[in-house]
């Protein structure tokens, strides 16, 4: 409950309103996905990762606790998510939920947010070039904003083809541009606005595609990923208006903070 965007589960609602899906039907998915997202800030922020001490504005877990206790609320978290799809009587069908849960391990394990956080380390201290950045920020954040976006669609009914791969191609525009904005929040924005460390990335010596592009490049590349995004959505009507609404505010620096202004 300690704050941060809920923008997993916003994407969430907003892709079941653009699929035709009742959005009650849904809270288990944007449920599922906020709980990955949160034991994987949890674990990001530990001591052998990024060793951060400071979180959504409040200290990180393991330096309010420990780091045994930081793991296993990570560990916790995660078990957590899958059990809330395992048991949540809206989701309709055996097979619905099967591929839920599929839908969810793939986007977070060793193939998504995992495998990219294995990389983002890995890449610590290296000269990794902008395919390869692009290729880790896919994975460690890119895949689970994929996942808010495709899971309800698993709900929908007649839904063609092309437009799940479109939906597919904002989530992936989306993911990219978020993490690029995500990146000059740690080089631009101070604690106080985006509630957590400002210059974690250049300490830890991780490279990033803003740190590769240059600040103004990768602003102008920040705002070119935006209008691809929206661009994925041109075939959409009205339906779209929420998930458009979120591509226009949150692919923009400073990302923090709640997400109401402008609501439609
Ligand atoms: C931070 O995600 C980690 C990344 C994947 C970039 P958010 O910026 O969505 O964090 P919260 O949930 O708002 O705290
Ligand atoms: C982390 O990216 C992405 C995750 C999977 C948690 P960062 O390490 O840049 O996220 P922040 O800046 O600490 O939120
Ligand atoms: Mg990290
Ligand atoms: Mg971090
Ligand atoms: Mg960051």
């Amino acid at each position: 409950m300690g704050g941060g965007k809920r923008l997993r589960p916003l994407l969430v609602y907003a892709s079941a309103l653009l699929c035709g899906v009742p959005v009650e039907r849904v809270d288990a998915i944007a449920a599922a996905i906020e709980l990955v997202h949160a034991y994987s800030l949890v674990h990001d922020d530990l001591p052998a990762l990024d060793n951060d001490d400071l979180r959504r504005g409040r200290p990180t877990t393991h330096v309010a606790f420990d780091v045994a206790t930081a793991i296993l609320v990570g560990d916790a978290l995660q078990a957590h998510a899958y059990r809330v799809l395992a048991t949540d009587a809206t989701l309709g069908s055996d097979a619905a939920r099967r591929q839920l849960v599929l839908d969810l391990a793939a986007a977070s394990g060793a193939a998504g947010m995992a495998g990219g956080q294995a990389m983002d380390m890995e890449a610590a201290g290296s000269r990794a070039d902008l395919a390869q950045l692009e290729h880790i920020c896919r994975l460690k954040t890119g895949r689970l904003l994929e996942a808010a976006l495709l899971m309800p669609s698993r709900l929908a009914e007649g839904l063609l083809p092309q437009q799940l791969v479109a939906l597919q191609q904002c989530g992936e525009r989306f993911g990219l541009a978020f993490q690029l904005a995500d990146d000059l929040l740690d080089i631009e924005a101070p604690a106080r606005l985006s509630g957590k460390p400002q210059g974690s990335d250049h300490r830890n010596q991780k490279p990033t595609m803003a740190s590769l592009l240059g600040r103004e490049a990768a602003h102008r590349r920040l705002a070119a990923l935006q209008e691809a995004a929206l661009a994925s959505l041109a075939a959409w009507g009205g339906e779209a208006e929420f998930l458009r609404w979120l591509c226009r505010t949150q692919l923009r620096v400073p990302g923090a903070g709640p997400v109401s202004d402008g609501l439609p």
